[in-house]
This record gives structure tokens, C-alpha cells and sequence, in this order.
């Protein structure tokens, strides 16, 4: 019996994909990079961040939420697309409090690797100056919500991987924050551990370990030595955390 081809293409060149890929499962496995924040392999795909958007046609999807299916004839890298996505990523640091010369997470932090790899120069939009609390209660972690990007991957990785749910993302639009399901709404009454995904995933400074700050010089931090689309392609970002 005669298998059915599952291609796809993207930009001009054929992939294959096996049932069950989104169109970015299929791209990272064919080594097409995708640029993509809320994206982390193994968790639920949610849609999040939208960096992912490819179109196929006139029609805009989100690479990471969209299944594969035989003859997409898909457009990702292209001036229009990336030139939306600067945007996207113009708006999230106005958004927060993105102080990234003094932040530990400098040269590990995606967003600042994302601003460079599409050549963000200014933050085109005014801040925002958003108040947003920050919870040092834990012994050895830190999340300071004025950093966070509401990716979600927190919230699913604490849910999905850890078998907990520290973390939920509560109301919307510019309102939206993260919020720690405990009793008092601190870190220090939820059951996050150091060692556990939540507390070690998040893509930008919002949660940090306490103690360790600075181990790694600045220079010799993942960003600093390669792109995050070598990095996202390798998947050694996920490794290296
Ligand atoms: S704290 Fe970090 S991982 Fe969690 S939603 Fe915010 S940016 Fe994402
Ligand atoms: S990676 Fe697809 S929406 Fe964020």
C-alpha cells in the first residue's frame, strides 16, 4: 500500500513532518528556526507570545499551535514577518521593567537574544513604567513580576512537569500578572523547589535563583557566545538550564 507524503514548505524548501507535528515541531526538526519565546518542546503548546506567526497564504497562524498538514506552502522568514515580530518584541520591553545591563539575566535572557537577533536598535514605543509586585519571600528563589513576559511557560511547566500548580496567569490585556497559587499568595507558602522546571525555565529575569548571581560572567553567558536560533535549534539552551 502507497504511504500518503506529509511535506510541507517553508520559505521554498520541502520538509517532511510525521501526524501529530505543529508546523513549529516540523521546522525545528528539519533545523529551520522559527523565532519563538513561549515555545518550549514537551510542554502544551499556548499561543502566547505570537513571535511564531508564519503565514500560509493570506491567512496568519501561530507556527507553534498549528498542526502540520501536507501541502502548507508556509512563509517565515520574510522582512514583513520579522519586522512585526521587532515589533512584538519593542512592545514586550516597554511593557516591563527590562533593565537588562543590570539584570543577572543578561546574556541568558531571551528576549534581549531576540532583540538581537532581529535588530532591535530602540524601544520605539514609550515605557510603561508598570508597578508590578515583586516576591522575594522564597529562600532561594526570586520572581519579580516586573519582568515577566506572561509566556505561561511557568505556569505549564510547574503543572505539566513538576506535578504542581505554583503558578496561574490571572486577568487580561495590560491587567494580566502572574500569580502564585499559594495561601498567602507568596512563593515562600507554595511547594516550588529550586530543582523543579517552574522555577528554572522562565526566558527573561522574572524568576531567579537567589545565591547564585553572577557565577557565570557576564561575556561568557549563553547569548554572549552564540545566536538563539543556534541555541533554540540545538536545544541546548534547555540543557544548559
Ligand atoms: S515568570 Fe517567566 S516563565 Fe513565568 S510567565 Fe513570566 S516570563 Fe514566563
Ligand atoms: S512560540 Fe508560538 S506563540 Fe509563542
Amino acid at each position: 500500500m502507497k504511504t500518503a507524503s506529509h511535506t510541507i514548505n517553508i520559505d521554498g524548501q520541502d520538509i517532511s513532518f510525521t501526524k501529530g507535528q505543529t508546523i513549529m515541531d516540523a521546522a525545528l526538526a528539519a533545523n529551520i528556526y522559527i523565532p519563538h519565546l513561549c515555545h518550549y518542546p514537551g510542554l502544551t503548546p499556548h499561543g502566547n507570545c505570537k513571535l511564531c506567526t508564519v503565514n500560509i497564504g493570506d491567512q496568519c497562524v501561530t507556527a507553534c499551535t498549528t498542526p502540520a498538514a501536507n501541502g502548507q506552502q508556509i512563509s517565515n522568514n520574510t522582512t514583513a514577518l520579522n519586522t512585526t515580530r521587532k515589533m512584538l518584541i519593542q512592545m514586550l520591553f516597554i511593557e516591563g521593567n527590562h533593565i537588562c545591563p543590570s539584570c543577572e539575566k543578561t546574556g541568558n535572557c531571551k528576549l534581549q537574544a531576540m532583540g538581537y537577533h532581529l535588530d532591535m536598535r530602540d524601544e520605539r514605543f514609550p515605557q510603561f513604567y508598570q508597578r508590578r509586585e515583586m516576591d522575594a519571600s522564597h529562600p532561594t528563589i526570586l520572581l519579580d513580576r516586573g519582568r515577566c513576559i506572561m509566556c505561561d511557560l511557568c505556569v505549564r511547566a510547574s503543572r505539566e512537569v513538576d506535578g504542581k500548580n505554583v503558578f496561574a496567569i490571572s486577568g487580561r490585556g495590560v491587567n494580566a500578572h502572574l500569580i502564585v497559587n499559594s495561601s498567602s499568595g507568596k512563593l515562600v507558602d507554595s511547594d516550588i523547589e529550586a530543582s523543579d522546571l517552574a522555577a528554572n525555565i522562565c526566558p527573561v529575569g522574572a524568576i531567579l535563583a537567589k545565591e547564585h548571581g553572577y557565577e557565570t560572567p557576564i561575556g561568557q553567558r549563553i547569548f554572549d557566545q552564540h545566536q538563539i536560533s543556534e541555541i533554540d535549534l540545538d536545544k541546548k539552551l534547555h540543557e544548559d538550564d
